[in-house]
């Protein structure tokens, strides 16, 4: 049994929803949620827990080998579950570097800090990095990834994300060291910083703003509520064989422009609002550079060795999440205060 468990990246949108369910799940562990509280991380997403005594936030960054070897030090990890990345595919396409400082070095230094402190005794110690479908590139209108499928990454992003995995792989190989490696499609839910489609998007409905529709619309993602990805990866964790690699998806391809006719909608049901009326904000801007065609997840090899399943249906889980941000205004005022506004006329000002 594991039971001193670093969760890095715990206070963004994935890993907060994991850290509760851990937190909650499992009293004996302790676990630690380490972050940097970049403009992603944000610690009114852990209210309900933070007071657990099995839990604790340390304020830190990944980029920084010296203090990763001394929090192994000090707490003596047995088990990391490694979220903490960029996150988001058009803020590489502007500054790559930061990915490349965050996803790939701040996993090597990572890695190293485990290594020099497990020093070969690996009983009982895991590795668990999480990472992206985005990897494998894009699909044409057949087939889907599977865990054997070559990588192929097209953004700064994905290219990050490609390059920690074969980094976090090579440890294995070459040292024998215990990690696993799980590749998600695209996840929604609350607490999701608002420049990703959804949640942005259910911004722009409330305050009447432009849908900003990338293209013709006709991208697809394979969509996944985020507590259904935070318990696959609890029973990855647990069940989960070393050195291997394990698919994640909800066997659900939407078109974007048909999702976003369905979340307009159920908004204007939800906000009263005449048939039609949040469809009309739908505005087609600029393609996004390089923009992958089609994500598809296989997850039977999840579903079979460990028995998995999604446990939402995908309207159900829409309509729960527009309730969330309808709900939390005072969250979502506080997220996009502040540098959100550079941020949102520097990507959209021009397309
Ligand atoms: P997010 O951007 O919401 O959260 C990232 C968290 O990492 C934030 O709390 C941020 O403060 C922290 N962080 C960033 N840089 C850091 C650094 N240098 N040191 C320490 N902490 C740092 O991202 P998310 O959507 O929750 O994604 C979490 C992980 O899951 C990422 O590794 C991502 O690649 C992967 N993933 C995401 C999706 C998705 O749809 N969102 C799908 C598959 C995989
Ligand atoms: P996003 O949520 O950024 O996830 P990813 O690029 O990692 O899949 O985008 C999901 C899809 O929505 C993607 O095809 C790009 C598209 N999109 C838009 O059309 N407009 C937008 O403003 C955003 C943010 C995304």
């Amino acid at each position: 049994m594991k039971k001193k468990i670093l969760i890095t990246g715990g206070a963004g949108f994935i890993g907060s929803h994991l850290v509760r369910l851990m937190v909650q799940k499992y009293p004996n562990y302790n676990i630690y949620n380490l972050d940097a509280l970049t403009y992603a991380g944000n610690l009114s997403n852990l209210k309900d827990i933070e007071s657990f005594s099995n839990y604790k936030f340390i304020k830190g960054d990944i980029r920084d080998s010296d203090l990763l070897y001394d929090l192994f030090q000090e707490y003596d990890f047995d088990g990391v579950i490694h979220l903490a990345a960029e996150s988001h595919v058009d803020r590489s396409i502007e500054d790559p570097l930061a990915f490349v400082n965050t996803n790939i070095i701040g996993t090597v230094n990572l890695l190293n800090a485990a290594k020099r402190t497990w020093h070969g005794q690996y009983e009982g110690k895991l590795f668990y990095h999480i990472s992206t479908d985005e990897v494998y590139g894009s699909l044409g209108a057949e087939g889907y990834f599977e865990e054997t499928t070559p990588y192929m990454p097209h953004s700064p992003y994905s290219a990050s994300k490609a390059s920690s995995d074969h980094l976090v792989r090579a440890y294995h190989d070459t040292y024998g060291f215990p990690i696993i490696i799980s590749n998600c499609s695209n996840n929604y839910g609350p607490n999701q910083f608002p420049e990703k489609l959804i949640p942005l998007f259910i911004h722009n409905i409330l305050q009447g703003k432009a849908l900003p529709v990338y293209g013709k619309g006709e991208n697809v993602r394979d969509w996944l509520y985020v507590v259904d990805h935070a318990r696959a990866i609890d029973l990855i964790f647990h069940e989960g064989k070393d050195g291997e690699t394990y698919n994640i998806g909800g066997f659900n391809e939407w078109t974007n422009i048909d999702l976003i006719r369905l979340m307009c909608r159920l908004m204007d049901q939800k906000l009263n609002r005449e048939e039609g009326h949040s469809e009309k904000l739908v505005t087609y801007v600029t393609d996004r550079a390089g923009h992958d065609l089609r994500y598809a997840i296989d997850a039977t090899k999840l579903q079979r060795e460990l028995g998995w399943e999604p446990s939402l249906q995908f309207e159900e889980g829409l309509s729960r999440t527009i309730d969330w941000y309808l709900n939390n205004n005072v969250w979502m005022e506080e997220v996009t205060s502040g540098t959100y506004q550079e941020y949102y006329e520097k990507m959209y000002n021009d397309r």
